[in-house]
């Protein structure tokens, strides 16, 4: 018999073939026997007839515990009821390994327990459904980007100096040259490589040692920076639309059946069009206080003032131009006000908050030096960084996307930690 996978049972109607899986559910009625099989690509009955199958197969599927691997064949037909889903008539079962008793039932678990058995719980159909949504969203952003004349650059994780907030930073002893750090965003290596290329994006895992204990938060995620030569701010948050709207549309495309499983209402994803709203952090805050945030003109918005203005709204918002003080050193201010930066967050609606952070990059050599001693950042460091400005140094922006928050909004999970295989939080570093 043919091995064939889930997806492809379509097209064996009351043909003979293999699935060859685990049993995630098993029940029993009468002489029949219902193995609930999942085989990676989707989730299928197997129907064992005492009245058909010999004595010892018999035997066999009786001894089936949950989680045990199997290959069993068959005839497939139509669900009697579920269309477009099919079963297994069961001919043959071969039992490749009994599972001992598996320690995630259906009964309800605590978060730290399904953590704890991380490499498990990836199994379940919730978290299967999530890591496939993480896959397309993965791969409709190189997609675009490629579609889209980007170059991917691949960016160091051990660094020097810090990009974003020296506070947050991991550090190690590199041999004899003193500390080394993990990389919190690879936006100023890439800078580098749109003099060579453009436009250009990286792709990879990036740390930030960072005392939060949110649903937000992750110690180490997955960060898309992309670079633009020659682009201002507001042309940087057009293409950080178009990206952001085709992912949401791939998925919404692609993954009908796992949003489905995670109960998304999918009729709010299909908002997700060009162009989305936009405001200035002068507004937001005034909005915010109107609602009753105690935040203050100067300040960056807190956790809860973003679940609360992203409420707001049914598409994702832009926040632009904060107070350049409390952003970072490398933001290009604006010409019309040089306390602001030209810089703009983009907040996933439903509560779900920041999602991107993008700014024009400051491109003039004079200015930038002052950056350093404004921010108290040893310019030694960053003499690599200053080249940029002395040769050919254009106008540019870039943005940085959160994989996890983004896949967590699409997904609309809670807690961003259910969005990456093996999360990384201020207290968990297992499995
Ligand atoms: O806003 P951030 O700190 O921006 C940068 O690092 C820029 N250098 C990016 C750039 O311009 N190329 O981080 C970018 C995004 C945030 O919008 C958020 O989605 C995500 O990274 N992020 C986190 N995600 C999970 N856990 C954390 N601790 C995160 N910190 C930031
Ligand atoms: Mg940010």
């Amino acid at each position: 018999m043919e091995q064939v996978s889930v997806t492809n049972l379509v097209n064996f109607l009351d043909q003979e073939v293999e699935l060859w899986g685990w049993v995630f559910n098993k029940r029993s009625s009468g002489g029949l026997i219902f193995l609930q099989i999942r085989d990676g690509s989707g989730f299928c009955q197997a129907i064992v007839d005492q009245a058909t199958v010999s004595a010892p197969l018999w035997a066999d599927a009786e001894a089936i515990t949950m989680e045990s691997s199997v290959k069993v064949g068959g005839t497939v037909t139509a669900h009697p009821k579920k269309k477009g889903e099919f079963e297994l008539q069961v001919k043959t079962l071969e039992v490749v390994q009994i599972a001992e008793e598996y320690p995630i039932s259906k009964k309800h678990h605590g978060v730290d327990f399904l953590l704890d058995h991380r490499h498990l719980w990836l199994r379940s159909r919730r978290q299967w459904a999530i890591m496939r949504i993480r896959d397309t969203v993965i791969n409709s952003l190189m997609e675009w980007l490629n579609q889209n004349g980007f170059i991917k650059i691949d960016s160091p994780i051990l660094t020097p100096t810090s990009c974003e907030d020296t506070t947050e930073l991991f550090e190690m002893d590199y041999f004899d040259m003193g500390k080394a750090y993990l990389s919190q965003s690879g936006q100023l290596y890439i800078e580098s490589a749109i003099f060579a290329h453009g436009s250009v994006y990286d792709f990879g895992p990036v740390f930030r040692a960072e005392k939060s204990k949110t649903r937000r938060h992750l110690t180490e995620f997955w960060m898309l920076d992309a670079e633009m030569a020659w682009l201002g701010h507001a042309d940087s948050l057009k293409i950080q639309e178009q990206l952001i709207a085709y992912v949401v549309g791939r998925v919404v495309e692609l993954n009908q059946a796992e949003l489905e499983i995670l109960e998304r209402d999918i009729e709010a994803l299909k908002k997700v069009v060009a162009p989305f709203y936009m405001i200035t952090h002068a507004e937001a805050v005034k909005k915010l206080q109107e609602m009753g945030s105690d935040i203050k003109e100067d300040q960056d918005l807190g956790g809860d003032d973003e679940t609360t203005l992203s409420k707001e709204y049914d598409k994702p918002v832009f926040i632009e131009k904060y107070p350049a003080k409390i952003k970072a050193f490398y933001m290009k201010r604006d010409s019309e006000n040089e306390d602001l930066a030209l810089c703009a967050d983009l907040l996933a609606p439903e509560g779900y908050g920041e999602i991107v952070g993008g700014s024009e990059r400051e491109d003039d050599y004079e200015k930038l030096v002052t950056r350093f001693e404004e921010f108290k950042l040893d310019r030694k460091d960053f003499e690599w960084y200053l080249d940029l400005r002395r040769y050919g140094s254009v106008p540019h922006s870039g943005f940085g996307i959160g994989l996890e928050r983004l896949v967590s909004w699409i997904c609309g999970i809670k807690h961003v930690r259910e969005t990456i295989p093996f999360p990384r939080l201020i207290n968990r570093l297992s499995p």
